[in-house]
């Protein structure tokens, strides 16, 4: 099996001194942050792959202002937007193409304040904490109409309240939204995760598309949706789950593939539920922690994907994937 150089990645970038000045313009900062990485895996890879603003303009923002314009959906120059510190409000904010959206040092990120992609291209966020974003602003991360997304080693969160709808989703691809991957990302306390295909009756938009990665994340106290996929296709590996209700729900005809996953304390692990079609479930080497995969028999293969990937080991799991999730990055 090949193996994800996150350790080495990681002790790069932790080696590298914390700006005590916001920065502006400055390569050495985009450098040192690993920034102008490109996705290296999953379904963002492909389509051209996803750069988000490398090689563009590097700009660190503070406030919900200078995040607004900094980011400007009107706007598709390439541009690298670091995030210092907590941006608080109760608004969302539209995104333009190739943006990356890097969270600065250990908590950076947003409080109440949702990002909405809405037919764009090539967008990164990487190394960011977004909680409590209410329903009427959407998601935490609300991705439409748009292609060509990585998040990667980002934190969602709110809170298990009495009233479920309170908050929508953490993460929801939709509308025909195309080769998204999201990586090495801790997602908790949350009734509905992440939502792939708003709809049972949207097939004209999603049939053939949301194509989705889940690599490497960290689902716990959550609901349901860790996700749940209509119409699409969908890669569901390294994964470790928690406290679930219902992870995997694959309906309306989509089809995933799930590996090398662990399940600890999940009731449904891998089902087709509460669907006018099933959708189907390609499985192999998991620990259902004692549960099961009721979803029909998928016709995906390991290499029908159609990029490379690493496979941990469902035992090797539960003691890495954890502790490598999440805004940890020291940017
Ligand atoms: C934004 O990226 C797309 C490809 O994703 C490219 O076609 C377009 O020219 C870029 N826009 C600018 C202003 O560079
Ligand atoms: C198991 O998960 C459920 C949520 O599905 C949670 O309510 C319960 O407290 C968990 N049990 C333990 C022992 O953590």
């Amino acid at each position: 099996m090949k193996f994800l150089a996150v350790a080495s990645l990681l002790a790069i970038v932790s080696a590298a001194p914390t700006p005590t000045q916001p920065e502006s313009g400055t390569p050495l900062l985009a450098k040192r942050a690993g920034i102008s990485d490109a996705a290296n895996l999953g379904y963002a890879t492909l389509n051209g792959g996803t750069k988000g603003g490398a090689g563009g303009t590097v700009t660190t923002v503070s406030t919900l202002a200078q995040f607004t314009a900094a980011v400007n959906e009107k706007n598709s120059a390439p541009a690298i937007v670091v995030v210092k510190g907590v941006i608080t409000g109760n608004t969302k904010v539209r995104v333009g193409s190739n943006k990356s959206i890097i969270g600065l040092g250990q908590g950076s990120g947003f409080k109440g304040v949702g990002l909405h992609f809405r037919r764009q291209k090539n967008l990164i966020v990487r190394n960011i904490v977004s909680s409590f974003v209410e329903a009427d602003q959407g998601d935490a991360l609300k991705i439409e109409e748009s292609t060509n997304v990585w998040v990667d080693h980002c934190e969602f969160y709110s809170a298990l309240v009495s009233d479920k709808d309170f908050y929508d989703g953490l993460v929801d691809s939709s509308h025909g939204s195309d080769f998204v991957t999201i990586s090495h990302t801790f997602f908790h306390d949350h009734w509905k995760a992440s939502l792939v295909g708003h709809s049972d009756s949207n097939a004209a938009d999603d049939k053939g598309k949301l194509h989705v990665t889940y690599a490497n994340n960290y689902w716990k106290n959550v609901n349901s949706r860790g996700p749940l996929i209509r119409f699409g296709t969908g890669h569901i590996y390294n994964s470790y789950f928690e406290n679930v209700e219902s992870a995997i729900n694959t309906r309306m005809g989509a089809q995933v593939l799930v590996q090398s996953n662990a399940f600890k304390n999940v009731t449904y692990p891998v089902a087709s539920m509460y669907s006018k079609e099933v959708g189907y479930a390609t499985v192999s080497d998991n620990d259902f922690g004692g549960a099961a995969n009721t979803a029909p028999a998928g016709n995906m293969s390991p290499s029908s994907v159609g990029y490379s990937y690493s496979l941990l080991g469902s035992s090797a799991v539960a003691a890495k994937v954890p502790k490598e999730a999440g805004a940890i990055l020291t940017f």
